[in-house]
């Protein structure tokens, strides 16, 4: 039996005024309840230019206090051509507007221990719900840990626009990662040297929203930290990416071009805490297909991360267990105590 997609259950749902009863949410998660409407709380927007509009001590407070209020910025002004980011939305759309036997080519093997591949969800949800979206996951960097197997042939120009946006974006994690290192008063290389340096690996996830006849009472992606370093996220211009501030649901503003950049788990356990891991879910839209492209900064399975050896102390003692990442990883996805 082949897994059912909720792209075409969305087309079967579509003429509907109801969704299958595994999408519908428990009221303590359903949108139309818990989101804070016509707040005027924004998630921070960062300009890193550096072109000389903002000095760099101004960047790194900025940087700093969203990741410690927020977790989550979105960066303006940071180097990737808009033809770039154009280019991996088109092909990405084309993959997921393919016929349905297409893309089941690149369906992850179901013995298969990696993400990797064309799916419907990754981890088991209590009472067997559902989120209404189907993702594509593959590895974009190193060129050493590429498996090209999950990487669609079609349309043809997919790997040179995946290959191109892998390219510029370690640019924008460096630059990443040298700032909010700065900000927790570590050298500028310190950070990113902590989390596996050149090793880190950049696996691309997206996401596919399809309309769906009831966003009252469905969720995309249920609430969450981000297991990554960072995640560097590109939406589409349809908004549902809400995150979870002061007990409160808020909605991210679409910004077109703009990164919107997550704090994961391994960066708040690297600053012992003073950075925030972003808990955060995703909505869907009743006409409009929406669609994202995260791309999560990985440590190499065996690295271990724990509080970096600098901020720790006596009258700082660590908060996080030091481990290897794929036993963080192990852990989480089996909902175990880390
Ligand atoms: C995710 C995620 C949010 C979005 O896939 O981990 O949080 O905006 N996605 O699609
Ligand atoms: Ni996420």
């Amino acid at each position: 039996m082949e897994v059912e997609r909720v792209q075409s259950i969305a087309y079967l749902s579509k003429c509907m005024d109801t969704i299958p009863v595994e999408f519908i949410r428990a009221e303590n998660e359903q949108p139309a309840i818990t989101s804070v409407h016509g707040e005027v709380l924004e998630v921070p927007v960062v300009n890193i230019g550096g072109d000389g509009s903002e000095d760099e001590e101004n960047v790194v407070r900025m940087v700093a206090e969203a990741a410690s209020k927020w977790g989550l910025f979105q960066v303006v002004n940071h180097g990737i051509p808009d033809e770039v980011i154009e280019n991996l939305q088109r092909v990405g759309k084309e993959f997921f507007e393919l016929p349905q036997e297409e893309k089941e080519v690149y369906a992850k093997p179901l013995d298969s221990k990696s993400v990797e591949g064309y799916g419907t969800k990754l981890q088991k949800e209590v009472e067997g719900k559902k989120g209404w979206v189907d993702h594509l996951f593959h590895k974009i960097w190193p060129p050493s840990v590429i498996n090209y197997q999950f990487w669609p042939k079609n349309p043809h120009s997919y790997r040179v626009a995946n290959e191109e946006y892998a390219e510029k974006l370690q640019a924008v994690a460096d630059k990443l990662f040298k700032l909010l290192s700065l900000g927790l008063g570590l050298e500028g290389h310190e950070m990113k040297e902590a989390v596996g340096g050149d090793d880190l690996i950049y696996l691309l996830k997206i996401n596919y929203y399809p309309p769906c006849p009831r966003p009252d009472l469905a969720l995309g992606v249920v609430a969450h930290t981000d297991m990554s370093t960072l995640t560097i996220l590109v939406p589409n211009e349809v908004p549902g990416l809400q995150v979870f501030k002061d007990d409160h649901w808020y909605d991210v503003k679409y910004i077109p071009n703009a990164l919107i950049v997550h704090i994961g788990d391994q960066i708040e356990i690297l600053s012992n805490g003073k950075y925030k891991a972003v808990y955060h879910r995703s909505t869907v839209n009743k006409e409009t297909t929406r669609m994202s492209w995260p791309v999560f900064l990985e440590p190499s399975p065996e690295l271990e991360v724990g509080p970096h050896p600098k901020l720790v102390g006596d009258d700082n003692p660590p908060k996080y267990k030091t481990k290897k990442y794929k036993e963080y990883v192990y852990c989480k996805l089996n909902k175990l105590p880390q």
